[in-house]
């Protein structure tokens, strides 16, 4: 090898050790300068190729050429690192990054069962009904007395119940309290629709929250038949599950109402046959109100003339109208507050 070759091996050697070893801008710079400028090292040796004889020429300026190629790749890659170092170091703990992109605002949403009772309030008020809603917190006599529920009764084992006061004030435990309410303050013609929350002490399970909503519903005029009643509950059923559900209307008792019927809709879980089903247990309906025409003691009780006037009506559960309606088989899902749950609706 020939002394300039020699030159090129150190020169490359030096110019790496000293590139590693410049630690900010003004280091690089220089080092750029006394290397790669104009008058730097290595742009002398190329420089002085053309004084070299022909075979010299061709090897060293290979060579300088694949060191020059190098230095001005390893030169801005030690660029950047010192770059990066620099930003991190600048960076005081907890301060504000202006140049970061915003973060979105995460948009929240109606829950399930307040976009459900919307639905079928939305519903009964296109038939004529007022929305309009009732305390929380109930008397024994309008939760229970009024509504023919006296203090021995076994209808009140259907309904356990949260007592504030023994035997005098609880939390409702159906939203039929507001027919007596409303009745005592009102005079016939009346269509109403009350939602809100009740509450009863019970197991839970698939199909039973102790806190759960209501949807409440009175008709009171002259001629109001069980026929009115039985249209009204079908278009509602109609309405908000389409024309395909099943809807089933059979006897059923509470105290306040004669005849009495409960609503159920065909099971969505299994085919209707499976007893291991925790929607329906196998009888292939899923209950989701009580109604029945308006007791005659009720009407009287309120003042008005029960041969001139009837009346029917209804309570329904949106938890279980929303099961159907988007194929839920616990109700529990409703109030775990899981957002991966409540984020599908
Ligand atoms: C009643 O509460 C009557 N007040 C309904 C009524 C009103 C009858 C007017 C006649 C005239 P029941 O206990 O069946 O009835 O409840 C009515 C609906 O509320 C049920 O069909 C069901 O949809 C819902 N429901 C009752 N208990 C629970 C519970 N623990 N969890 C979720 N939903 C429930």
């Amino acid at each position: 090898m020939t002394a300039t070759a020699d030159r090129v091996e150190e020169l490359g050697r030096e110019a790496r050790d000293a590139l590693a070893a410049a630690s900010d801008e003004d280091a690089l710079e220089a080092w750029r300068t006394g290397t790669l400028g104009r008058s730097g090292t290595l742009t002398g040796i190329l420089r002085g190729l053309g004084d070299l004889d022909p075979d010299e020429r061709r090897e060293v300026g290979r060579a300088a050429n694949v060191l020059k190629n190098e230095l001005e790749a390893a030169l801005e890659a030690r660029s950047a690192e010192l770059r990066g170092a620099a930003l991190a170091a600048s960076v005081v703990e907890g301060a504000v990054d202006v140049t970061l992109p915003g973060r979105p605002r995460r948009r929240g949403g109606l829950h399930p069962i307040t976009q459900t009772m919307r639905e079928i309030t939305e519903v009964f008020e296109r038939m004529g009904f007022a929305t309009i809603e009732g305390p929380e917190v109930e008397t024994d006599d309008y939760n229970f007395q009024r509504l023919r529920i006296p203090t021995d009764h076994p209808a009140r084992d259907m309904q356990d119940t949260f007592w504030i006061e023994l035997d005098r004030t609880l939390l409702r435990t159906h939203t039929s309290p507001i027919q007596i309410r409303y009745m005592d303050s009102h005079e016939p013609p009346i269509r109403i629709c009350v939602p809100g929350r009740t509450y009863r002490y019970e197991a839970t399970d698939a199909t039973h929250e102790w806190m759960f909503h209501q949807v409440e519903l009175l008709a009171v005029d002259e001629g109001i038949s069980l026929a009115d009643l039985k249209g009204t509950l079908q278009e509602f059923a109609r309405a908000l599950f389409g024309s395909e559900r099943k809807v089933l209307i059979r006897n059923g008792y509470f105290a306040y109402v004669e005849p009495g019927v409960e609503l159920a809709v065909d099971c969505f879980a299994c085919p209707g046959d499976d007893p291991k089903c925790a929607v329906c247990r196998g009888a292939g309906w899923l209950e989701i109100m009580g109604a029945g025409m308006v007791h005659p003691e009720l009407l009287e009780a309120a003042g008005y003339d029960s041969s001139r006037y009837t009346g029917f009506a209804a309570g329904m559960g949106p938890e279980r109208i929303a099961m159907l309606k988007y194929g839920i088989t616990d109700i529990r899902n409703f109030y775990a507050n899981d957002l991966r749950f409540l984020r599908q609706f």
